[in-house]
């Protein structure tokens, strides 16, 4: 992992949001930052310069800012992971929790093909629900998950080691302990 002091300072903090407890890492403030929206996005591929990746499936709603710029980045497709609801075509659909909350999550059945190439990509990992429920929707439809991206760690929920534990190599660029 790849621990920068200056990309960190660019996260805000928000304390009890969107639950009295929760410490909210906030990276509208490093995505508004220029210099610390391209270095955390070429941070985030520099693994995977000159490899070949087919998609890069990005988590709504930060996931998609993130995932779009990635896969410009190492010329790869985009598809998105949405919460329920919110696609027009057949899908594949699980349901996950989050550290705040419970939802759904769908993504379009034919979006990826058997055997492709895949990165994961998300602002941030906490319990892991999320990214979990997002691998078993791309392994459903026999996506290849070469790995899986975030910028932010939270390392005490615990969900890169679950990650991992499913054979997905992780990627953050920073933790919050
Ligand atoms: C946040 C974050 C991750 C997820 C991480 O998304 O962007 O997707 O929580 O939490 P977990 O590791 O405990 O599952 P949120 O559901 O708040 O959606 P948003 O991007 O639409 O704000
Ligand atoms: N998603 C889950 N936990 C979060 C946190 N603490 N800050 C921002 N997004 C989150």
């Amino acid at each position: 992992m790849t621990f920068d002091h200056d990309l960190k300072a660019t996260v805000r903090t928000i304390p009890d949001y969107p639950k009295k407890g929760i410490l909210f890492r906030d990276i509208t403030t490093l995505l508004a930052d220029a210099r610390a929206f391209r270095r955390a996005v070429d941070e985030l591929v520099q693994p995977w310069a000159g490899l070949k990746i087919d998609k890069v499936a990005g988590i709504e709603a930060r996931g998609f800012i993130l995932g779009g710029a990635v896969a410009h980045q190492v010329s790869a497709g985009f598809v998105p992971i949405r919460k329920k609801g919110k696609l027009p075509h057949t899908t594949v659909r699980i349901a996950y929790s989050l550290e705040y909350g419970l939802d759904e999550m769908e993504m379009h059945a034919d979006a990826i093909l058997p055997g492709e190439r895949v990165i994961l990509v998300d602002d941030l990992i906490a319990t892991g629900g999320t990214a979990e429920g997002a691998v078993k929707l791309l392994r459903q439809i026999g996506a290849n998950v070469v790995a899986a991206c975030f910028i932010i760690d939270l390392p005490d929920l615990g969900g890169a080691a679950k990650l991992r534990a499913m054979e997905v190599p992780v990627r953050t660029l920073m933790a919050f302990e």
